[in-house]
């Protein structure tokens, strides 16, 4: 059976990953910072790995715990909104920049360099869950704007692991999972968790459909970058 890693698999998109995965029957490899969290991801028959992503330490601890294994898909899913009304208006302060930049884009980077020599025997798929609202074509308001500048850097990151990783077999994506139903998105969000999630397995088992270096949403429609 296949294997899968969720990083940021705690609640919201990432646990959905895991519950589907695992009910396909899948091997999956599931990150949390919580104890509950941990026993709630046990038990639903994930082996469990402490990540808080902006711990470096944290992340090399991910590496040896990984080490030898055969990943068909990483997915890097952690990720925080974080000021929710940050505009052109309304720059954030210091911390609140750290908290979202730090989280979103400078664990991306740090995971990336572990996660590709993983997946590469088994020519897998390194996902990074970004945003639409991180696509600087379809840009057309300025509210979230700490977010969406974290999440149009996340998609150049996806772009620099493209260049360096598809020779050597390794696809990689950047994938929009719409607006969801999770703490993040919030109840009035368009998206039921299990059907993004659905839509966003089918894309990463279709490498012919959805080939590296490409930006999709869970229905599998290109996003201009
Ligand atoms: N929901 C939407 O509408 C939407 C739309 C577009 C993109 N996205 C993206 O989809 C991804 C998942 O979002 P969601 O809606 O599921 O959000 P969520 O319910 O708020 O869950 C966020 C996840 O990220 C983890 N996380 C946050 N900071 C972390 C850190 N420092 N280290 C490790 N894990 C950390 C959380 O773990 P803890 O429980 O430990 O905090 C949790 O598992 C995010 O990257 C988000 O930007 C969501």
């Amino acid at each position: 059976m296949p294997t899968a890693l969720i990083l940021g698999a705690s609640r919201g998109i990432g646990l959905e990953f895991v519950r589907q995965y695992r009910e396909a029957g899948w091997t999956v490899f599931a990150t949390f910072r919580g104890e509950d969290d941990r026993v709630r991801l046990r038990d639903l028959g994930a082996h469990t790995l402490k990540l808080d992503v902006q711990r470096v330490e944290d992340i090399a601890g991910i590496g040896w715990q990984l080490d030898g294994e055969r990943l068909d898909v990483a997915v890097v899913n952690a990720g925080v909104y974080g000021l929710r009304t940050s505009s052109v208006q309304s720059p954030p302060t210091d911390e609140q920049f750290d908290l979202v930049m730090r989280t979103n884009v400078l664990g991306a980077m740090r995971l990336m360099p572990l996660l590709a020599p993983l997946l590469a025997p088994a020519q897998g798929t390194l996902a990074f869950v970004s945003s639409k609202m991180g696509s600087i074509a379809e840009a057309q308001a300025s509210y979230g704007m700490l977010y969406r500048v974290s999440k149009a850097a996340v998609n150049m990151v996806a772009k620099m692991a493209h260049s360096d990783y598809s020779p050597m077999g390794v696809r990689v994506l950047s994938l929009h999972p719409g607006w969801v139903r999770t703490d993040m998105g919030g109840p009035n969000a368009e998206v039921a968790v299990g059907d993004s999630v659905a839509g966003l397995r089918t894309v990463l088992a279709d490498r012919a459909a959805f080939p590296s270096g490409g930006f999709f949403d869970w229905r599998g429609q290109p996003i201009a970058w």
